[in-house]
């Protein structure tokens, strides 16, 4: 298990303390080597409003409470390593700014939903990985290694731009009904990353993959909820992508 890092860096010029305010941040705490039990535990800390609830957990984390784990590790929006339910919403700790989660009330925080919790803000994400590698998200070509790169127009490129985008977050999986109730569906996070191939030119598993998506806990399990596509970071039109598949699985024309 991977966990935040507890090295605090250099102290900053000190000429921000007069924008402190006093914020409650409400964790969903998990230890089960101490409590079968998940409880919430408030922690009050003066902090910018302008920092970032990532900043927040560092804060808790440094100065009141070591134990409290997490998962962050590019701190800019690009591991997707610290997806969370804040406010009752997912999102990047990272790239959540505490001012925008009107900071004068108990601002929560757990973990994401539909995969097992190990310890606090942490779930297991092998469930999520297993889907992801199942659509085999990787080019697939056959004859001889080409001497010159492989050629694609800027149409042809532009198909799939939007889902090249995904971090593998999970902020979409973990938000979605359906992957809630049973776990079994592959969730639009693989299906976004299989559009991702489905739809390159150069690419020739199309067929496979979408056979793979035909599945019972395939891409009809879709109930275009659109939570996925209101949760990603990214901004990737999920529910689009997963319609475009649906499409191509009743057009075979992709
Ligand atoms: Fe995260 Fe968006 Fe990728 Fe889903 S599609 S894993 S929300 S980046
Ligand atoms: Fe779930 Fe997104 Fe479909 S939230 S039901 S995968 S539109
Ligand atoms: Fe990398 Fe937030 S820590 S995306």
């Amino acid at each position: 298990m991977s966990t935040a890092t507890v090295e605090k860096p250099e102290a900053a010029a000190d000429n921000g303390a007069s924008h402190k305010i006093t914020v409650t941040f409400r964790i969903r705490r998990f230890n089960p080597e101490v409590s079968a039990e998940a409880s919430w535990q408030d922690f009050v800390i003066d902090i910018d409003p302008k920092e970032r609830v990532l900043d927040a957990l560092h804060q808790i984390k440094w100065e009141e409470d070591g134990t409290l784990t997490f998962r962050r590790s590019c701190a800019h929006g690009i591991c997707g390593s610290d997806a969370m339910r804040i406010n009752g919403r997912n999102r990047l700790a990272c790239k959540t700014l505490i001012k925008d989660l009107n900071p004068a009330k108990p601002i929560s925080i757990e973990a994401i939903k539909g995969l097992t919790v190990l310890k606090d803000l942490i779930v297991d994400m092998e469930p999520f990985f297993q889907a992801y590698r199942d659509v085999m998200p990787f080019l697939v070509t056959s004859g001889n290694e080409p001497t010159r790169e492989r050629r694609q127009s800027a149409a042809d490129r532009e198909r799939f731009d939007d889902t090249t985008k995904c971090i593998l977050c999970a902020a979409c999986t973990s938000s979605c009904p359906v992957f809630w109730n049973d776990g079994q569906y592959f969730g639009p996070a693989a299906i976004v990353n299989a559009h991702r191939f489905i739809f390159d030119s150069r690419d020739e598993a199309g067929e496979q993959r979408l056979e793979i998506l035909n599945d019972k806990d395939g891409v009809w399990r879709c109930r275009t909820t659109f939570n996925c596509t209101d949760a990603c970071p990214r901004g990737i039109e999920v529910t689009k992508a997963i319609a475009e598949v649906k499409q191509a699985l009743i057009t075979r024309r992709f």
